[in-house]
């Protein structure tokens, strides 16, 4: 059976591929139907860092002020063997084997969409990467949260930042994984006071502690990763990233993880949570939460998809309408993946009953 969240990757480009060329007016609907994992946090919190030590791999254009302008939807496929590489959607068929142009990439990219005035814009880039060493998993990484412009950037971006973030994270599909440093008051988190204002019952929030290691000497964030303080549904998870010294000095992601996997286990206030802590950790718990909330969504989902394959056949034989024979190939693309669903959904069915997974 192939993996359902591979599945609504396919999905996803699929709606993103034939929402460009305007004619499928309810592939919005589907794609918010899809789950994903959206990361938000504000500025320096540690969401590159997490998203990176998620995937194992530096690949995120780095640097001070607003580095993330357009929204990075992140498709992580585990392969079996063979060397890993990067995909981007607006460059179809062309392998990435080099992690350095894949950051150019990204980069130049966002530049072409916002030109030279460093502004923002929500049109999404999609990058693939596929690799042995991944959990399969989507997310959405977004423009950090700030306070003031920077850059000589227009004041307005602070708001278009916010207005942004928070059309992504407000739909019901969205899980929030919520960045704050420990350094700093909980009370004052900006992912945390975004993250309760579109999800006020906590119900699809996951809070992610970065920074454990730069906290006050005497203070320590065990409260807060018991579930004492702070209480979120899901249990908060402490992360220790590379520092700056790390990144300047070149410590590899490898050296990092095995730093942080010791880091947790050798501490006194921490190894009885070892097991539960760190960025391995995460990116299991993330990949396992993310199918389960999927594997609910099926039935949502498989009407959907048949709504939206019924409007697309109506639009495609619309008189006088010209359609591209790009358009009709994607459209047997999605009929595909459909299918695909269906039979997922009847072994998920079949799983139900005989008392198998659900
Ligand atoms: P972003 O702006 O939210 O994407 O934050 P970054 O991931 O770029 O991190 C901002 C800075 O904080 C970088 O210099 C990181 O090295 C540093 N940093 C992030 N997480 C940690 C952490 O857990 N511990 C330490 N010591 N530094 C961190
Ligand atoms: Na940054
Ligand atoms: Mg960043």
């Amino acid at each position: 059976m192939e993996n359902l969240i591979s599945l609504v990757n396919k999905l996803q480009r699929a709606c993103t591929a034939l929402g460009d060329h305007g004619e499928a007016t309810s592939l919005p609907t589907l794609w918010d139907s899809l789950p994903s994992i959206a990361v938000v946090g504000g500025q320096s919190s540690g969401k590159s860092s997490v998203l990176e030590s998620v995937v194992g791999k530096d690949f995120l254009p780095r640097g001070s002020g607003i580095v993330t302008r357009r929204p990075l939807v992140l498709q992580l496929h585990k392969i079996d063997k063979g060397k890993e590489y990067a995909e981007f959607l607006h460059r179809p068929s062309e392998k990435f084997y080099d992690f350095v142009a894949v950051r150019k990439e990204i980069s130049d990219e966002t530049d072409r969409e916002t030109g030279q005035t460093k502004q923002i814009s929500s049109v999404p880039i999609h990058l693939s990467i596929y690799s042995s060493n991944v959990v399969n998993l989507t997310l959405v990484d977004l423009p950090g949260l700030t306070k003031v412009a920077v850059d000589g950037q227009s004041e307005g971006i602070v708001q278009d930042i916010e207005n942004m973030v928070r059309a992504y994270i407000q739909k019901p599909n969205c899980i929030i994984l919520a960045i704050s440093p420990a350094n700093q008051d909980l009370a004052t988190s900006d992912a945390i006071k975004m993250a309760r204002e579109v999800d006020p019952t906590g119900e699809r929030t996951i809070g992610v502690l970065t920074k454990i290691d730069l906290m006050d000497k005497g203070t320590d964030a065990v409260d807060i990763l018991e579930g004492k303080s702070y209480r979120l549904k899901f249990p908060w998870i402490g992360i220790v990233n590379r520092s700056q010294q790390d990144i300047n000095r070149r410590v590899d992601m490898t050296s990092a993880r095995r730093k942080e996997r010791e880091y947790f286990s050798t501490s006194r206030e921490y190894k009885h949570l070892a097991s539960r802590l760190g960025s391995e950790y995460l990116a299991e718990m993330l990949s396992k939460h993310l199918e389960g909330v999927i594997k609910s969504r099926i039935p949502g989902m498989q009407s959907l998809i048949n709504k939206t394959l019924a409007d697309l056949e109506a639009e495609l034989s619309h008189l006088g309408k010209p359609i591209s024979a790009d358009a009709g190939g994607k459209l047997l693309v999605i009929m595909d993946i459909c299918r695909g669903f269906d039979q997922i959904y009847k072994e998920h069915l079949d799983g139900v009953r005989s008392g198998g997974d659900t």
